[in-house]
């Protein structure tokens, strides 16, 4: 084997050829979307080479490791030999999970994958170990436009950011980070993300206060538009003010929905204003029983769906809204208090489906629960 390029493991797997039972890999019939699953234990890595001319592909490793293939294949191969390869993909879109992976094969792949077309790539369920490679001579390779992160775990812990930053050409318009091992970066590093319009923070919920004040690196997201916290910890909109106060981030639109806000809205911190640009704000979801204090005092948009306000807001406790969304709360819904109810007390039918329905945000708070992010 000695001399396949080791890169083409991630993105064409050529090795270990065996008879297995299952094929891996599918591809739909209007050659789109492409996902394999090497779940089987002598898995048929060769399956994947009908991804080839898909645009959207899934390549899941059945939670196994790839260190091995790091002692089988040509670390050293130029990537310029497949450029031609390479550039033909139709590739837009590519997702990478389930696996524990050396960084030296991981940022290798991204070394290559930054002469095809790939604009969004999606890391999940991953185990980042060891190292991560010097940059490559010419600088930064990935012209990403959307990188989405779901429980990926990093040797180098917080650092990552600043490690993967490095690699991506300026131009990252989306950057989602959920469940999240560290998001402790370290912010002197940081590049700043000069065109990144959406930052999600959601489905961290050990996150909290603190943590956002950590993770939102000061005045490096200047051109910040959405930002989505939801599930993440938060307590009262004020924290999430004085965080963006404290980064100098003015994002336009804030969701954070599916929070387990505190049921008794204290006074705001006086000292906290919301950035000018701020026009829209989701707390639905957020078992909140009267309105927060400290609101923003004009708002285009306000959900304040699916909490458990049990009589109509007075105009003086809101702030001026042009669109005001109040469903799914208890004092519009008739009979509610029905004891054989077997939605919690409180929670509207309606709103009760949510898997993170107030009082329920359970299973990712109980898996992330004990992971401390500062
Ligand atoms: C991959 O296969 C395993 C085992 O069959 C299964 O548990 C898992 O849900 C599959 N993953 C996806 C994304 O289909
Ligand atoms: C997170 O990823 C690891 C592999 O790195 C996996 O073992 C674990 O089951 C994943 N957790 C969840 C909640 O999916
Ligand atoms: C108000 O917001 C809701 C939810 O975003 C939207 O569906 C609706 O069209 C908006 N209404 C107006 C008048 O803008």
């Amino acid at each position: 084997m000695d001399g396949v390029p080791w890169w083409l493991l991630l993105l064409l797997p050529l090795l270990d050829i065996s008879a297995a039972t299952t094929e891996p890999c599918e591809l739909d019939s209007d050659d789109t979307h492409c996902a394999c699953n090497f779940s089987d234990p002598q898995p048929d890595w060769s399956s994947a080479f009908q991804c080839i001319s898909a645009v959207n592909v899934e390549i899941r490793g059945g939670g196994r490791s790839l260190e091995h293939f790091l002692k089988r294949v040509d670390i050293d191969a130029d990537p310029r030999q497949y450029i031609d390869m390479v550039k033909a993909l139709r590739l837009r879109r590519l997702t990478i999970g389930a696996a524990r992976v050396p960084a030296l094969l991981l940022f290798g792949s991204l070394r290559v994958l930054g002469y095809s077309r790939l604009k969004e790539l999606t890391l999940e369920d991953l185990e980042v170990i060891g190292t991560t490679p010097p940059l490559p001579g010419g600088g930064p390779v990935l012209g990403l436009s959307a990188l989405h992160l779901r429980n990926v775990s990093w040797t180098i812990g917080g650092a990552w950011l600043v490690e993967l930053q490095r690699w991506l050409k300026p131009g990252l318009k989306v950057l989602k980070i959920a469940q999240a091992h560290s998001l402790d970066f370290s912010c002197d590093q940081v590049l700043t993300f000069s065109a990144l319009t959406t930052l999600d923070l959601s489905d961290n919920p050990g996150l909290g206060k603190r943590g956002l004040i950590a993770a939102l690196c000061p005045h490096k997201f200047p051109a910040l538009q959405d930002l989505a916290l939801r599930n993440a910890g938060i307590q009262t909109p004020n924290d999430v003010c004085s965080a963006l106060a404290t980064a100098g981030v003015q994002p336009h639109r804030l969701d954070l929905s599916h929070n387990s806000m505190l049921a008794t809205a204290k006074p705001a911190n006086p000292g906290c204003v919301w950035p000018s640009a701020l026009n829209a704000l989701d707390l639905s979801f957020a078992g909140l029983e009267q309105v927060p204090k400290g609101l923003p005092a004009k708002l285009s948009m306000l959900s304040l769906s699916c909490n458990r306000l049990n009589r109509e807001p007075r105009p003086d406790e809101l702030p001026k809204v042009g669109n005001l969304s109040l469903d799914g709360n208890p004092f519009l819904v008739s009979g509610n208090s029905n004891p054989r109810s077997t939605v919690p007390s409180g929670v509207v039918p309606a709103c009760a489906h949510s898997p993170l329905a107030v009082g329920m945000s359970g299973t990712l708070a109980l898996l992330q629960g004990a992971r401390s992010f500062v």
